[in-house]
């Protein structure tokens, strides 16, 4: 298959460019789309023959559940079923950075669910995203655009990347803001749960719903599937360093070429540095630094490990999860 790369601008997307790729997405192919935080590898949800072909095009383990992405508040009401609480958290903060899971209609495919009973459902404030969902007619599942394991896709070039022909069509409107995945939250309770840390600061949830467990006091009965595994990863070693700690194995180390991302300067001799000026830069270049840091031949990526305010707690968890043998 030909994968056609077609430029969209992302706040004004010609019509006729966003209809070729929704033309796709009703036959039942592939498209990789933008959205505020990475891209993803869209299908249409309520086709499971579609959704399938995510799955192995990906290399995905078939039991990690896909997001449902919609282009309003209504369409939810299709496929989930709204509560009070799901209501007032989606008022507030869509579109945006925020994955709610809440019990699936049975429209829904079980392929979506992974077999669940529940359905992750986001709205993505990127009117590339919103436009391609609302001209498809459905919603569209989609996880990152990425091999199964690779650093999330913050770019066109990326997805081709790791992607290349398999998928039909690839919608580029440049680098994404946000840079890291959703926050995944669950909604199915009386509480929020935290199920993954990600563009939208923990922070924010909590002030408006007053508490948001951490899957922690939940003894793992609720973890996102998807956080089971090695993810994120570099091709290259990556070790994680703390602001204002030394570590011997990284001094020793001063001799081979070892790239370095980080907020800060770091103690050490790195042949390849990226410093951001903040955490939102951080993440907003995380990923596309590990492919950068890559091809310049780095033999081990060095990463600050941040505090966990804002997206930091984020950064974290992906960091760890990218340095995990
Ligand atoms: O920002 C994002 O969330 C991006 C863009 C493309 O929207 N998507 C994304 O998808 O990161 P993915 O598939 O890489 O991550 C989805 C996460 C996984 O951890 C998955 O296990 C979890 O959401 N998830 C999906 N459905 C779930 C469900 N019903 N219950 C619990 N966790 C679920
Ligand atoms: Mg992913």
């Amino acid at each position: 298959m030909k994968t056609r790369i077609l430029k969209v601008e992302r706040d004004n997307p010609d019509p006729a460019t966003i209809e070729i790729a929704a033309e796709a997405i009703r036959q039942g192919r592939l498209v990789a789309f933008p959205t505020e935080t990475v891209y993803g590898l869209g299908a249409n949800a309520l086709d499971p023959e579609a959704v399938l072909s995510i799955f192995k095009t990906k290399g995905r383990p078939a039991d990690n559940p896909l997001i449902a992405h919609v282009a309003s508040k209504d369409e939810v009401n299709r496929i989930a079923f709204l509560n009070d609480l799901a209501c007032r958290i989606i008022d507030h903060f869509w579109p945006g950075p925020l994955t709610l899971v809440l019990p699936a209609r049975e429209i829904v495919p079980a392929v979506v669910t992974a077999g669940l009973t529940t359905v992750a459902v986001r709205m993505p404030s990127n009117s590339v995203a919103t436009m391609l969902i609302q001209r498809a007619g459905v919603p569209i599942a989609g996880p990152s655009a990425n091999r199964s394991g690779r650093p999330s896709p913050t770019d066109a070039r990326s997805v081709y990347e790791d992607l290349g022909d398999r998928v039909s069509v690839i919608l580029d409107s440049g680098a994404t803001e946000v840079g890291v995945e959703s926050t995944v939250i669950d909604v199915t309770g009386k509480e929020v749960v935290l199920l993954r840390p990600g563009g939208l600061p923990l922070e924010k949830i909590t002030k408006l719903v007053g508490r948001v467990l951490l899957p922690t006091d939940q003894k793992e009965i609720k973890r996102s599937p998807g956080t089971r595994y090695r993810h994120y990863a570099p091709l290259v070693p990556l070790l994680l360093w703390e602001q204002g700690t030394t570590r011997d194995d990284i001094m020793e180390m001063s001799m081979c070429p070892i790239g370095f991302l980080g907020i800060h300067e770091p103690p050490f001799t790195a042949k390849n540095k990226i410093i951001f000026p903040d955490l939102d830069s951080y993440a907003r270049n995380l990923f596309s630094s590990f492919r950068i840091l890559e091809r310049a031949g780095v033999k081990t990526i060095i990463a600050e490990f941040p505090d966990e305010e804002g997206v930091g707690l984020a950064l974290r968890d992906r960091l760890r999860r990218a340095a995990s043998q």
